[in-house]
């Protein structure tokens, strides 16, 4: 992490949040109660990285989705720049909102299939004045994720999978946000696009001094990419800490069950 004032600042900051879907199925006519979170706090200062790391299920995406905004906390906190985001008004919802931006998993399917790449990042320079600045921004915006300014005429089924998560990401920055929510996003059939993806995700936190919330179940990426790791089981941090002392230094036969699982090698 970078030295200096604004590299201290608390961005985000989650407190005993907890989260309780009510499932309700037809047939057999049952009402589930499903605590998916249950008592998480952690915090992330501008410019670093935090991962939560456990198997599908322990509930990584819908502490996501809460601090997106999307589901709403059954009870605790969670505070972006100082404010509740789940208590904001309308004007501090407009100036906050952008400012977290998500990188989902799915990929492929959160771009529209009938927009060309150019109309994706577009739509999301809302601010751009006039055309001009707007295209010479979407330019710019590629060439900061790796790609030629002649993928703008393409249509997603004309992308590679590794392109289409950079567009993801160029449509994220075009937001100028201080926080990108990461959930799962590398795909583990193509780790060579993989490890490229990671690389740039490394270098776009440096030039932008972006915070990473990410989310995943493999610590081989995460290994790269994050500062801190907590380990999440059945909806709580079973151990945290700094990411290398974490991952050579497991306390908890879960968590040493993960590092087995993501073959991380030249642990010592
Ligand atoms: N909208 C929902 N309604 C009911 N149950 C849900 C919903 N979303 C997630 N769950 C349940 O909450 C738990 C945590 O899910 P999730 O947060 O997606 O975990 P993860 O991302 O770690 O796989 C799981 O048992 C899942 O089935
Ligand atoms: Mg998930």
């Amino acid at each position: 992490m970078q030295a200096g004032t604004t590299a201290s600042k608390t961005l985000l900051e989650v407190q005993d949040l907890r989260i309780v879907y009510q499932q309700k199925d037809t047939f057999p006519a049952t009402d589930q109660t499903v605590h998916a979170v249950n008592g998480v706090s952690f915090s992330i200062r501008q410019g670093e990285s935090f991962a939560i790391v456990g198997r599908s299920g322990c509930g990584k995406t819908s502490i996501a989705m809460s601090a997106l905004g999307f589901v709403k906390p059954s009870a605790g906190t969670i505070s972006f720049m100082g404010k509740n985001i789940w208590q904001l008004d309308r004007k501090e919802l407009r100036r906050l909102r952008p400012l977290i931006q998500p990188v989902f998993q799915d990929y492929g399917n959160s771009l529209n299939p009938r927009m060309t790449v150019n109309k994706i990042i577009t739509e999301a320079l809302l601010a751009q004045p006039n055309d001009q600045t707007q295209l010479d921004a979407v330019i710019q915006l590629l060439d900061s994720v790796g790609l030629d300014s002649e993928i703008r005429w393409r249509f997603p089924h004309q992308l590679s999978g590794g392109q289409k998560q950079r567009i993801n990401i160029a449509r994220a920055l075009a937001l100028n946000p201080k926080l990108l929510i990461l959930d799962e996003p590398v795909s583990s059939q193509d780790l060579s696009a993989g490890v490229q993806l990671i690389e740039l995700l490394n270098r776009l936190k440096q030039t932008y001094e972006l915070s990473y919330l990410l989310i995943s179940h493999n610590l081989s990426i995460v290994r790269l990419l994050s500062d801190r790791i907590a380990i999440m089981k059945d909806g709580v941090f079973i151990e945290r800490g700094p990411a290398e002392t974490l991952l050579q230094h497991p306390s908890d036969n879960y968590t040493k069950e993960l590092i087995d699982a993501s073959n991380l090698t030249n642990l010592s």
